[in-house]
């Protein structure tokens, strides 16, 4: 039997749905339109592409776009500023720094910088924390976008075995956290995690956070599965002519295919609903910075995805 594909273009698409509902909703109370202040440091060609793409969806849900791009050389100390400048705008009520930043800049001291207020990736200490200790925050985008998912997929996650493989701050720790709120038992592999393949065999739940092409084949996956593919992975593809590329994930999408219960594609999964995401997150922001609460429909969504 073929798994069930989890489909991130008709999700993210009825997320974004949403939030320009919600969007509409907040500027006739409020007489204010949310806004995101994303920052590329650099000129690393997908950064670039995905950046392009939050400020194009963050104006099509009819919230403001603030796109700031430095050169690669700019000092920490001016790209420290620019998060000041927009931690005290007005009009800013999230504020994303597309990572990774060059070299020379400290991320941690970056990050430390944004206003927790405003920290629409959940990145900041305060939010990080607050989701450690299962507390409302703001939530990381990829693993929120990720339970969306297997919210879609109807599968009660009480009691399921989970196993992200990857530890990463943006991703397999936050993921690792909201399935265990979800009542999950979850583990944590990483590159050395013994015998990975056995644990992997026992996940009912298996999330894919490491960053390498198909590195889990269809063997690693317990018949009837839910897979959550979140690498984005670009590799050579001379089927497709000369110098040609195509994106896969850190599953082997053909062979897990077979085996799984309900698979995220890549392309058109997990990162679609990243971005959906980001526009839900400083929405909620918008809210939160007025001491306003989140509007009903997430609400009903953080308590059905992790109960509270
Ligand atoms: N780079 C790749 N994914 C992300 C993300 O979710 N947030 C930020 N800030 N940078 C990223």
């Amino acid at each position: 039997m073929t798994a069930r594909r989890i489909d991130g273009k008709t999700l993210s698409e009825a997320l974004r749905t949403t939030v320009a509902e919600e969007v509409g909703r907040f500027q006739a109370a409020h007489g204010a339109v949310p806004g995101l202040a994303v920052v590329l440091v650099g000129e690393d060609p997908a950064s670039s592409v995905y950046v392009a793409s939050k400020a194009k969806q963050t104006v099509e849900v009819g919230m403001r776009s603030f796109e700031h791009r430095l050169p690669a050389d700019t000092p920490e100390a001016e790209l420290l500023a620019l998060i000041e400048k927009l931690n005290r705008d007005d009009a800013v009520d999230g504020i994303l720094v597309q990572l990774p930043v060059p070299r020379h800049i400290d991320s941690g001291r970056v990050i430390a910088a944004i206003d927790p207020l405003k920290d629409v990736d959940g990145l900041t200490e305060i939010n990080a924390g607050r989701l450690a200790a299962g507390r409302p925050g703001l939530v990381p985008c990829t693993p929120y976008g990720s339970m969306m998912m297997l919210d879609w997929v109807g599968r009660p996650l009480a009691g399921l075995d989970a196993v992200v493989v990857g530890r990463s701050e943006l991703v397999g720790r936050p993921m690792a956290q909201l399935l265990l709120m979800a009542n999950c038992t979850v583990t944590i592999a990483h590159s050395k995690t013994r015998d990975l393949a056995e644990v992997c065999r026992r996940a009912d739940v298996l999330v894919a956070a490491v960053g390498r092409p198909k590195m889990i084949p269809g063997d690693w996956v317990k018949p009837g599965a839910t897979v959550i593919d979140v690498g984005i992975n670009r590799i050579p593809a001379p089927e497709k002519g000369e110098g040609k590329t195509r994106l896969v994930g850190d599953v082997d999408f053909e062979t897990a295919v077979e085996v799984a219960g309900a698979i995220t594609p890549v392309p058109g999964g997990v990162g679609l609903m990243t971005v959906a995401t980001l526009l839900a997150n400083t929405l909620i922001a918008a809210h939160l910075r007025r001491g306003l609460t989140p509007p009903a429909v997430f609400a009903d969504l953080n308590r059905r995805l992790f109960g509270r």
